[in-house]
């Protein structure tokens, strides 16, 4: 796990963009792993301004979206099929049938899952995996006590992620859906790297637990230290209640060093 504290947001979507690029000028066919919410909104844009400077080009790109909501249709303006189109589908040129994301007007929940999981197989597994944290430290929509090793399934919506996700539907928490489609911890644990994203003082006390507690399915997040490439880019106020701020910050810039060398 590197963790890498930054000044602000823009400073955190810049580091993740430099990292997307730099995977897809070597690898054209990168499969990557997205993540909604309001956290990835600048790295999206950051990517789109890349694309239409002919500095990237996302033809031969896959997707994966981690999660959608069960019970509003794809058009709904609160879908995470919205979102997507809205931040980063309609502006990069990355072939809708490698476009992923879960489905929700399927009624075979099991079977539906189980072949979502089969399409990433089948591109080879996601190369990146792009992630959020909610503030009760859940990855998409792993809740507190999440399998570790779960896979795809539909899930219902805690309590605190339904508040937090009111914000986008006019704050009625009652209009949030309880249910969702979400790919498994397990599923996010074969990406072959992570970048998990977050900002503001709301994530403090998730990020201390996912990154210095124990690693329990009561944060679902903190199961990212047994991943061997995982990336924990944060600002300052979400890195706040870390124990070892400073020796994170003399780790990434030796790294730096290292690679300018
Ligand atoms: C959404 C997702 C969620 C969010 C998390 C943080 O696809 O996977 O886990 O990443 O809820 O959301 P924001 O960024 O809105 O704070």
């Amino acid at each position: 796990m590197e963790i890498i504290i930054q000044p602000s947001n823009h400073h955190i979507a810049t580091i993740a963009a430099e990292s997307i690029s730099d995977a897809l000028k070597k690898n054209p066919n990168l499969v990557l792993g997205l993540a909604t919410g309001s956290t990835p909104i600048a790295l999206y844009k950051i990517l789109v301004q890349k694309y239409k400077n002919r500095e990237l080009d996302f033809s031969r790109v896959t997707t994966f979206n981690l999660d959608e909501y069960i019970g509003i249709p794809c058009h709904h303006p609160q879908s995470y099929h919205t979102f997507m189109a809205k931040h980063f589908f309609d502006h990069v040129n990355i072939p809708i049938e490698n476009q992923h994301i879960p489905q929700n007007a399927t009624g075979d929940f099991e079977s539906y899952c189980e072949k979502y999981e089969k399409k990433i197989k089948d591109s080879g597994g996601i190369d990146i995996q792009i992630l959020g944290i909610g503030t009760d430290g859940h990855i998409a929509f792993n809740e507190t006590g999440s399998s570790l090793s779960s896979r795809t399934r539909p899930v219902t919506l805690s309590e605190s992620t339904l508040k937090a996700n009111a914000i986008h539907f006019n704050s009625d928490k009652s209009a949030v859906p309880e249910m969702a489609i979400t790919m498994g911890v397990g599923t996010i644990m074969e990406a072959k790297q992570c970048i998990l994203l977050a900002s503001g003082k709301s994530k403090s006390e998730a990020i201390v637990n996912a990154v210095e507690g124990p690693i329990t399915a009561s944060v679902p997040a903190s199961v990212l230290q047994m991943h061997p490439n995982t990336f924990i880019i944060i600002d300052e106020d979400a890195a706040s209640a870390l124990k070892e701020i400073d020796y994170y910050k003399r780790c990434y810039e030796n790294r730096l060093k290292l690679l300018s060398t």
